[in-house]
Protein backbone atom coordinates (compact mmCIF):
# COMPACT_ATOMS: atom_id res chain seq x y z
CA UNK A 1 0.00 0.00 0.00
CA UNK A 2 1.62 3.78 -1.04
CA UNK A 3 1.86 6.09 1.86
CA UNK A 4 -1.21 8.53 1.70
CA UNK A 5 -0.71 12.15 0.96
CA UNK A 6 -2.20 15.15 2.07
CA UNK A 7 -4.50 18.05 -0.16
CA UNK A 8 -4.64 21.38 0.58
CA UNK A 9 -6.71 24.20 -2.07
CA UNK A 10 -4.87 27.60 -2.05
CA UNK A 11 -7.48 30.23 -2.34
CA UNK A 12 -6.12 33.43 -4.14
CA UNK A 13 -7.76 35.28 -1.30
CA UNK A 14 -11.60 36.23 -1.45
CA UNK A 15 -12.00 37.69 -4.57
CA UNK A 16 -13.59 37.64 -7.14
CA UNK A 17 -12.12 34.11 -8.89
CA UNK A 18 -11.48 33.64 -12.15
CA UNK A 19 -12.48 36.96 -14.00
CA UNK A 20 -13.23 36.09 -17.76
CA UNK A 21 -13.03 32.75 -17.55
CA UNK A 22 -15.80 30.33 -18.56
CA UNK A 23 -18.53 28.71 -16.26
CA UNK A 24 -18.07 31.46 -13.55
CA UNK A 25 -21.08 32.48 -13.04
CA UNK A 26 -22.24 35.95 -12.29
CA UNK A 27 -18.90 35.80 -10.24
CA UNK A 28 -18.53 39.50 -11.38
CA UNK A 29 -21.82 40.25 -9.00
CA UNK A 30 -21.98 37.15 -6.67
CA UNK A 31 -18.36 37.55 -5.44
CA UNK A 32 -19.55 39.80 -2.39
CA UNK A 33 -21.58 37.24 -0.68
CA UNK A 34 -18.98 33.82 -0.50
CA UNK A 35 -21.21 31.03 -1.04
CA UNK A 36 -18.81 30.17 -3.61
CA UNK A 37 -15.97 30.03 -1.34
CA UNK A 38 -18.17 28.13 1.47
CA UNK A 39 -19.40 25.47 -1.57
CA UNK A 40 -15.72 25.06 -2.20
CA UNK A 41 -15.47 24.33 1.51
CA UNK A 42 -17.76 22.42 2.00
CA UNK A 43 -16.83 20.18 -1.50
CA UNK A 44 -13.29 20.08 -0.05
CA UNK A 45 -14.60 18.34 3.01
CA UNK A 46 -16.17 15.77 1.47
CA UNK A 47 -13.16 15.09 -0.73
CA UNK A 48 -11.32 14.92 3.01
CA UNK A 49 -8.68 17.29 1.98
CA UNK A 50 -6.59 18.84 4.84
CA UNK A 51 -7.41 22.60 4.73
CA UNK A 52 -8.21 25.61 2.46
CA UNK A 53 -5.40 28.39 2.29
CA UNK A 54 -6.85 31.71 1.99
CA UNK A 55 -3.98 33.78 0.45
CA UNK A 56 -3.87 37.35 1.14
CA UNK A 57 -2.22 41.00 0.69
CA UNK A 58 -3.91 43.87 1.41
CA UNK A 59 -3.10 46.67 -1.01
CA UNK A 60 -4.01 47.22 -4.90
CA UNK A 61 -0.92 46.23 -7.09
CA UNK A 62 0.93 49.50 -8.74
CA UNK A 63 4.01 48.18 -9.80
CA UNK A 64 3.38 47.10 -13.58
CA UNK A 65 3.89 50.51 -15.21
CA UNK A 66 3.70 52.47 -12.22
CA UNK A 67 -0.36 52.07 -12.65
CA UNK A 68 -2.91 50.36 -10.78
CA UNK A 69 -4.76 49.99 -13.82
CA UNK A 70 -4.12 46.48 -15.27
CA UNK A 71 -4.69 45.29 -11.43
CA UNK A 72 -8.12 46.98 -11.17
CA UNK A 73 -9.44 46.31 -15.21
CA UNK A 74 -8.67 42.41 -15.07
CA UNK A 75 -9.45 41.63 -11.06
CA UNK A 76 -5.72 40.88 -10.37
CA UNK A 77 -5.92 40.52 -6.46
CA UNK A 78 -8.56 42.97 -6.12
CA UNK A 79 -11.38 43.63 -5.25
CA UNK A 80 -10.37 41.52 -2.08
CA UNK A 81 -12.08 40.94 1.52
CA UNK A 82 -10.29 40.54 4.62
CA UNK A 83 -9.60 36.76 5.11
CA UNK A 84 -11.03 36.82 8.52
CA UNK A 85 -14.26 37.98 7.34
CA UNK A 86 -14.42 34.72 4.76
CA UNK A 87 -12.77 32.08 6.87
CA UNK A 88 -15.40 32.32 9.63
CA UNK A 89 -18.32 31.92 7.38
CA UNK A 90 -16.31 28.99 5.96
CA UNK A 91 -15.79 27.29 9.25
CA UNK A 92 -19.44 28.26 9.81
CA UNK A 93 -19.95 26.31 6.40
CA UNK A 94 -17.84 23.00 7.51
CA UNK A 95 -16.90 20.60 10.13
CA UNK A 96 -13.65 18.99 9.69
CA UNK A 97 -11.88 20.36 7.06
CA UNK A 98 -8.64 23.11 8.17
CA UNK A 99 -9.41 27.11 7.81
CA UNK A 100 -6.31 28.85 6.87
CA UNK A 101 -6.75 32.64 6.66
CA UNK A 102 -3.67 34.85 5.66
CA UNK A 103 -2.40 37.39 8.14
CA UNK A 104 1.04 39.43 7.85
CA UNK A 105 2.69 40.56 10.97
CA UNK A 106 3.53 44.20 9.97
CA UNK A 107 -0.77 44.38 9.97
CA UNK A 108 -1.61 43.08 13.25
CA UNK A 109 -0.10 43.66 16.38
CA UNK A 110 0.66 39.98 17.99
CA UNK A 111 -1.98 40.54 20.60
CA UNK A 112 -5.16 41.01 18.28
CA UNK A 113 -3.70 38.15 15.79
CA UNK A 114 -3.23 35.83 19.02
CA UNK A 115 -7.22 36.77 20.02
CA UNK A 116 -8.18 36.43 16.58
CA UNK A 117 -6.95 33.04 15.93
CA UNK A 118 -7.93 32.01 19.07
CA UNK A 119 -11.57 32.88 18.44
CA UNK A 120 -11.05 31.39 14.72
CA UNK A 121 -9.98 27.75 16.57
CA UNK A 122 -12.67 28.14 19.35
CA UNK A 123 -15.40 28.80 16.49
CA UNK A 124 -14.34 26.43 14.57
CA UNK A 125 -14.14 23.64 17.09
CA UNK A 126 -10.09 23.35 16.63
CA UNK A 127 -9.83 24.00 12.91
CA UNK A 128 -7.59 27.20 12.58
CA UNK A 129 -4.86 27.55 10.65
CA UNK A 130 -3.10 30.76 10.32
CA UNK A 131 -0.82 31.27 7.12
CA UNK A 132 1.61 33.52 8.62
CA UNK A 133 3.64 36.08 5.92
CA UNK A 134 6.01 38.71 6.79
CA UNK A 135 4.45 41.05 3.51
CA UNK A 136 6.25 41.76 0.46
CA UNK A 137 5.25 45.15 -0.75
CA UNK A 138 5.99 48.49 0.69
CA UNK A 139 2.95 49.70 -1.13
CA UNK A 140 1.34 47.48 1.22
CA UNK A 141 3.18 48.80 4.24
CA UNK A 142 2.36 52.76 3.10
CA UNK A 143 -1.35 51.16 3.69
CA UNK A 144 -0.52 50.27 7.48
CA UNK A 145 1.57 53.99 8.07
CA UNK A 146 4.83 52.69 7.13
CA UNK A 147 7.13 54.07 4.97
CA UNK A 148 8.52 50.42 4.00
CA UNK A 149 8.80 47.16 4.60
CA UNK A 150 12.15 46.34 6.42
CA UNK A 151 14.70 44.07 4.84
CA UNK A 152 13.60 40.60 3.80
CA UNK A 153 15.73 38.57 6.22
CA UNK A 154 15.38 41.26 8.87
CA UNK A 155 11.94 40.62 8.54
CA UNK A 156 12.34 37.24 9.43
CA UNK A 157 14.27 38.00 12.46
CA UNK A 158 11.17 40.14 13.51
CA UNK A 159 9.11 37.14 12.85
CA UNK A 160 11.36 35.13 15.00
CA UNK A 161 10.05 37.53 17.93
CA UNK A 162 6.40 37.96 16.80
CA UNK A 163 5.97 33.63 17.03
CA UNK A 164 7.50 34.29 20.61
CA UNK A 165 5.09 36.70 21.85
CA UNK A 166 2.20 35.42 19.60
CA UNK A 167 2.91 31.52 21.27
CA UNK A 168 3.05 32.99 25.14
CA UNK A 169 -0.69 34.32 24.43
CA UNK A 170 -1.69 31.25 23.49
CA UNK A 171 -0.12 29.22 25.75
CA UNK A 172 -1.24 31.70 28.67
CA UNK A 173 -4.54 29.34 29.69
CA UNK A 174 -3.10 26.24 30.93
CA UNK A 175 -5.10 22.89 30.16
CA UNK A 176 -8.08 22.42 32.15
CA UNK A 177 -8.31 26.42 32.89
CA UNK A 178 -12.03 26.64 32.44
CA UNK A 179 -13.77 24.88 35.07
CA UNK A 180 -17.29 25.60 34.52
CA UNK A 181 -18.39 24.36 37.24
CA UNK A 182 -22.02 25.20 38.42
CA UNK A 183 -21.98 23.73 41.92
CA UNK A 184 -19.11 25.86 43.08
CA UNK A 185 -19.53 28.41 40.72
CA UNK A 186 -16.10 28.76 39.10
CA UNK A 187 -15.94 29.63 35.66
CA UNK A 188 -12.66 30.08 35.38
CA UNK A 189 -9.62 29.08 37.37
CA UNK A 190 -7.38 31.77 38.01
CA UNK A 191 -4.10 30.19 39.05
CA UNK A 192 -3.86 28.32 35.70
CA UNK A 193 -4.17 31.69 33.67
CA UNK A 194 -0.95 33.68 33.67
CA UNK A 195 -0.09 36.62 32.07
CA UNK A 196 2.75 36.76 29.48
CA UNK A 197 4.73 40.15 29.84
CA UNK A 198 6.47 39.64 26.46
CA UNK A 199 9.06 42.20 26.05
CA UNK A 200 11.09 41.95 22.46
CA UNK A 201 13.09 44.25 20.35
CA UNK A 202 10.46 44.86 18.39
CA UNK A 203 6.60 43.52 19.92
CA UNK A 204 5.50 44.06 23.27
CA UNK A 205 2.44 42.34 25.02
CA UNK A 206 1.06 41.87 28.57
CA UNK A 207 -1.42 39.08 28.66
CA UNK A 208 -3.09 36.56 29.43
CA UNK A 209 -5.21 36.38 26.18
CA UNK A 210 -8.92 37.28 27.39
CA UNK A 211 -10.33 35.32 24.69
CA UNK A 212 -9.45 32.03 26.93
CA UNK A 213 -7.63 29.13 24.60
CA UNK A 214 -7.17 27.68 21.84
CA UNK A 215 -9.08 23.93 21.18
CA UNK A 216 -6.23 23.01 19.18
CA UNK A 217 -3.73 24.76 21.61
CA UNK A 218 -2.09 26.53 19.37
CA UNK A 219 -3.79 27.16 16.02
CA UNK A 220 -1.88 25.38 12.82
CA UNK A 221 1.10 27.38 11.25
CA UNK A 222 1.28 27.51 7.56
CA UNK A 223 4.46 29.41 6.56
CA UNK A 224 5.68 29.75 2.79
CA UNK A 225 9.24 31.53 2.88
CA UNK A 226 11.44 29.40 0.61
CA UNK A 227 14.60 31.55 0.61
CA UNK A 228 16.99 29.96 3.18
CA UNK A 229 16.18 32.38 5.68
CA UNK A 230 12.42 31.33 5.14
CA UNK A 231 13.04 28.34 5.38
CA UNK A 232 14.66 28.14 8.46
CA UNK A 233 11.85 30.69 10.04
CA UNK A 234 9.28 27.51 8.39
CA UNK A 235 10.95 24.76 10.04
CA UNK A 236 11.27 26.35 13.37
CA UNK A 237 7.50 27.32 13.31
CA UNK A 238 5.33 25.57 10.42
CA UNK A 239 3.10 22.54 10.74
CA UNK A 240 2.68 22.76 6.74
CA UNK A 241 4.94 24.61 4.36
CA UNK A 242 3.26 25.79 1.12
CA UNK A 243 5.90 25.54 -1.36
CA UNK A 244 6.08 26.24 -5.50
CA UNK A 245 8.63 25.27 -6.67
CA UNK A 246 9.53 23.44 -10.22
CA UNK A 247 10.16 20.12 -11.19
CA UNK A 248 10.24 16.42 -9.10
CA UNK A 249 14.18 16.88 -8.10
CA UNK A 250 13.89 20.83 -6.67
CA UNK A 251 10.26 20.11 -4.75
CA UNK A 252 12.72 16.94 -3.21
CA UNK A 253 15.97 18.83 -2.44
CA UNK A 254 13.27 21.51 -0.47
CA UNK A 255 11.73 18.86 1.63
CA UNK A 256 14.91 17.29 2.58
CA UNK A 257 16.29 20.69 3.37
CA UNK A 258 13.35 21.78 5.41
CA UNK A 259 13.12 18.86 6.75
CA UNK A 260 17.04 19.03 7.87
CA UNK A 261 16.67 22.25 9.21
CA UNK A 262 13.16 21.03 11.53
CA UNK A 263 15.61 18.11 12.91
CA UNK A 264 18.32 20.67 13.91
CA UNK A 265 15.97 22.97 15.69
CA UNK A 266 15.01 19.88 17.81
CA UNK A 267 11.54 19.46 15.93
CA UNK A 268 10.01 15.83 14.50
CA UNK A 269 10.27 16.60 10.68
CA UNK A 270 7.11 14.63 10.61
CA UNK A 271 5.15 17.18 12.25
CA UNK A 272 6.30 19.72 8.69
CA UNK A 273 4.11 19.13 6.10
CA UNK A 274 5.12 19.96 2.40
CA UNK A 275 2.36 20.67 0.16
CA UNK A 276 3.45 21.64 -3.39
CA UNK A 277 1.24 23.85 -5.85
CA UNK A 278 -0.63 22.07 -8.66
CA UNK A 279 -2.79 23.30 -11.63
CA UNK A 280 -3.93 19.85 -12.76
CA UNK A 281 -5.96 19.82 -16.11
CA UNK A 282 -8.79 17.39 -15.94
CA UNK A 283 -10.73 16.09 -18.39
CA UNK A 284 -12.93 13.02 -19.35
CA UNK A 285 -10.04 12.02 -22.18
CA UNK A 286 -6.77 12.50 -22.92
CA UNK A 287 -8.04 14.28 -26.35
CA UNK A 288 -10.11 16.44 -24.19
CA UNK A 289 -7.13 16.81 -21.88
CA UNK A 290 -4.58 18.16 -24.32
CA UNK A 291 -7.69 20.15 -25.89
CA UNK A 292 -7.95 22.02 -22.31
CA UNK A 293 -4.16 22.52 -22.17
CA UNK A 294 -4.28 23.78 -25.78
CA UNK A 295 -6.87 26.13 -24.46
CA UNK A 296 -5.08 26.89 -21.36
CA UNK A 297 -1.93 27.74 -23.33
CA UNK A 298 -3.75 30.37 -25.91
CA UNK A 299 -5.61 31.92 -22.94
CA UNK A 300 -1.94 32.63 -21.07
CA UNK A 301 0.03 33.87 -24.47
CA UNK A 302 -2.72 36.87 -24.57
CA UNK A 303 -2.34 37.39 -20.99
CA UNK A 304 1.01 37.81 -20.57
CA UNK A 305 1.13 41.40 -19.28
CA UNK A 306 -1.32 40.19 -16.66
CA UNK A 307 1.24 37.54 -15.59
CA UNK A 308 3.53 39.60 -15.77
CA UNK A 309 1.54 42.54 -13.41
CA UNK A 310 0.92 39.51 -10.98
CA UNK A 311 4.31 38.31 -10.48
CA UNK A 312 5.38 41.98 -10.41
CA UNK A 313 3.13 42.81 -7.66
CA UNK A 314 4.28 40.10 -5.31
CA UNK A 315 8.19 41.36 -6.32
CA UNK A 316 7.91 44.74 -6.40
CA UNK A 317 9.21 44.83 -10.46
CA UNK A 318 7.38 46.75 -13.01
CA UNK A 319 8.43 44.31 -15.85
CA UNK A 320 6.21 46.64 -18.48
CA UNK A 321 9.89 48.55 -18.65
CA UNK A 322 11.31 45.55 -20.71
CA UNK A 323 10.71 44.58 -23.92
CA UNK A 324 9.34 40.72 -23.71
CA UNK A 325 11.48 39.25 -25.80
CA UNK A 326 14.54 40.87 -23.98
CA UNK A 327 16.39 37.15 -22.55
CA UNK A 328 15.68 37.10 -19.09
CA UNK A 329 19.31 36.62 -18.13
CA UNK A 330 20.45 40.34 -19.15
CA UNK A 331 17.92 41.73 -16.78
CA UNK A 332 18.89 42.97 -13.39
CA UNK A 333 16.01 41.50 -11.35
CA UNK A 334 16.09 41.82 -7.51
CA UNK A 335 13.71 42.26 -4.78
CA UNK A 336 13.00 42.81 -0.96
CA UNK A 337 9.73 40.94 -1.77
CA UNK A 338 9.14 36.91 -2.92
CA UNK A 339 12.76 36.37 -3.13
CA UNK A 340 12.85 32.27 -3.35
CA UNK A 341 10.01 32.74 -6.16
CA UNK A 342 12.23 34.94 -8.38
CA UNK A 343 14.66 32.76 -8.03
CA UNK A 344 12.65 29.62 -9.12
CA UNK A 345 11.32 32.10 -11.46
CA UNK A 346 15.28 32.78 -13.24
CA UNK A 347 16.13 29.41 -12.75
CA UNK A 348 12.98 27.88 -15.25
CA UNK A 349 13.88 31.25 -17.64
CA UNK A 350 17.48 30.57 -18.46
CA UNK A 351 18.29 32.02 -21.96
CA UNK A 352 14.62 32.60 -22.29
CA UNK A 353 12.64 35.45 -23.31
CA UNK A 354 11.04 37.50 -20.77
CA UNK A 355 7.43 36.29 -22.14
CA UNK A 356 8.60 32.60 -22.80
CA UNK A 357 10.53 32.59 -19.29
CA UNK A 358 6.43 33.89 -17.75
CA UNK A 359 4.61 31.17 -19.62
CA UNK A 360 6.51 28.33 -19.00
CA UNK A 361 6.60 29.83 -15.40
CA UNK A 362 2.99 30.48 -14.52
CA UNK A 363 1.40 29.82 -17.92
CA UNK A 364 0.19 26.22 -17.39
CA UNK A 365 1.16 24.27 -14.48
CA UNK A 366 2.32 24.13 -10.73
CA UNK A 367 5.66 22.05 -9.48
CA UNK A 368 4.86 19.27 -12.00
CA UNK A 369 2.61 19.07 -15.07
CA UNK A 370 -0.75 17.40 -14.18
CA UNK A 371 -2.83 16.15 -17.27
CA UNK A 372 -5.22 13.74 -18.34
CA UNK A 373 -8.03 11.85 -16.93
CA UNK A 374 -8.26 11.66 -13.27
CA UNK A 375 -6.68 7.73 -13.65
CA UNK A 376 -3.96 9.49 -15.29
CA UNK A 377 -3.37 12.51 -12.97
CA UNK A 378 -3.99 10.13 -9.83
CA UNK A 379 -0.92 8.04 -11.24
CA UNK A 380 1.17 10.91 -12.06
CA UNK A 381 0.65 12.55 -8.48
CA UNK A 382 1.39 8.85 -6.83
CA UNK A 383 5.00 8.51 -8.82
CA UNK A 384 5.74 12.91 -8.04
CA UNK A 385 5.75 11.90 -4.26
CA UNK A 386 7.47 8.79 -4.80
CA UNK A 387 10.11 10.84 -5.90
CA UNK A 388 9.63 13.72 -4.02
CA UNK A 389 9.12 11.55 -0.75
CA UNK A 390 5.87 13.85 0.44
CA UNK A 391 3.68 15.11 1.70
CA UNK A 392 1.01 16.11 -0.59
CA UNK A 393 -0.42 18.70 -3.09
CA UNK A 394 -1.93 22.30 -2.75
CA UNK A 395 -4.48 22.86 -5.61
CA UNK A 396 -3.96 26.44 -7.32
CA UNK A 397 -6.28 26.55 -10.09
CA UNK A 398 -6.27 29.77 -11.82
CA UNK A 399 -9.90 28.81 -13.41
CA UNK A 400 -12.13 28.45 -10.31
CA UNK A 401 -15.23 28.06 -10.45
CA UNK A 402 -18.11 25.04 -8.86
CA UNK A 403 -17.18 22.87 -12.62
CA UNK A 404 -13.47 23.27 -11.07
CA UNK A 405 -14.20 22.01 -7.85
CA UNK A 406 -16.30 19.13 -8.97
CA UNK A 407 -13.86 18.08 -11.14
CA UNK A 408 -11.11 17.78 -8.31
CA UNK A 409 -13.88 16.98 -5.55
CA UNK A 410 -15.86 14.67 -7.82
CA UNK A 411 -13.45 13.45 -10.24
CA UNK A 412 -10.06 12.94 -9.16
CA UNK A 413 -10.26 12.62 -5.36
CA UNK A 414 -12.34 9.55 -5.92
CA UNK A 415 -9.52 8.04 -8.59
CA UNK A 416 -6.73 8.94 -5.75
CA UNK A 417 -8.84 7.24 -3.16
CA UNK A 418 -9.38 4.04 -5.04
CA UNK A 419 -5.81 4.02 -5.30
CA UNK A 420 -5.27 4.82 -1.47
CA UNK A 421 -3.35 7.91 -2.18
CA UNK A 422 -5.47 9.85 0.10
CA UNK A 423 -7.93 9.32 2.87
CA UNK A 424 -11.78 8.46 2.58
CA UNK A 425 -12.70 10.13 5.98
CA UNK A 426 -11.25 12.22 8.29
CA UNK A 427 -9.68 10.28 11.41
CA UNK A 428 -9.64 12.91 13.69
CA UNK A 429 -11.93 16.16 14.70
CA UNK A 430 -9.04 18.61 15.20
CA UNK A 431 -6.72 20.24 12.21
CA UNK A 432 -3.21 19.28 13.52
CA UNK A 433 -4.03 16.04 14.35
CA UNK A 434 -5.45 15.04 10.79
CA UNK A 435 -2.38 16.71 9.43
CA UNK A 436 0.34 14.70 11.59
CA UNK A 437 -2.32 11.60 11.16
CA UNK A 438 0.78 10.67 7.93
C1 LIG B 1 3.04 29.38 -2.37
C2 LIG B 1 3.22 30.71 -1.72
C3 LIG B 1 2.13 31.34 -1.14
C4 LIG B 1 2.26 32.58 -0.52
N1 LIG B 1 1.16 33.21 0.00
C5 LIG B 1 1.29 34.48 0.47
C6 LIG B 1 0.17 35.23 0.89
O1 LIG B 1 -0.97 34.77 0.85
N2 LIG B 1 0.37 36.49 1.33
C7 LIG B 1 1.61 37.05 1.40
O2 LIG B 1 1.73 38.20 1.81
N3 LIG B 1 2.69 36.35 1.04
C8 LIG B 1 2.55 35.10 0.55
N4 LIG B 1 3.65 34.42 0.15
C9 LIG B 1 4.95 35.03 0.35
C10 LIG B 1 5.74 34.41 1.47
O3 LIG B 1 5.04 34.42 2.68
C11 LIG B 1 7.07 35.15 1.63
O4 LIG B 1 6.85 36.45 2.12
C12 LIG B 1 7.77 35.29 0.33
O5 LIG B 1 7.82 34.02 -0.29
C13 LIG B 1 9.15 35.86 0.54
O6 LIG B 1 9.91 35.05 1.35
P1 LIG B 1 11.01 34.10 0.76
O7 LIG B 1 11.92 34.98 -0.05
O8 LIG B 1 11.63 33.51 1.98
O9 LIG B 1 10.31 33.08 -0.11
C14 LIG B 1 3.52 33.19 -0.48
C15 LIG B 1 4.62 32.55 -1.06
C16 LIG B 1 4.49 31.33 -1.70
C17 LIG B 1 5.69 30.70 -2.31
Amino acid sequence: MPKPFHLGWFLQGSSVQAWGEPFTGAIGRDWMVPELFCDLARHLERACFDYVLIEDSSYVGESYGGSREIYLKHGLAVPRQDPAITATLMAAATKRIGIVPTFATFTHPPYLLARMMASLDQISSGRAGWNMVTGSSDVAARNYGLPQLPDHDLRYDMADEYMQAVNGLWDSWEPGAIVADEESGVLVDHTKVHAVDFEGKWYRTHGPLNSGPCPQGRPVIAQAGGSPRGRQFAAANADTIVASIKGTAAMKAYRDDVRARAAAAGRDPDHVKLLFLVNPIIAGSRAEAEAKKQARIARAEAQVPQLLAFFGKITNIDFAQYDLDAPVDTLDLRTNGHQQSLDDFKRVAGKKSLREAMLSYRGTSGSVELIGTPDDIAAQMAEAMEEVGGDGFLFSMGDVSRRTIAEVADGLVPALQRRGLTRRAYTYEQFRDNLREF
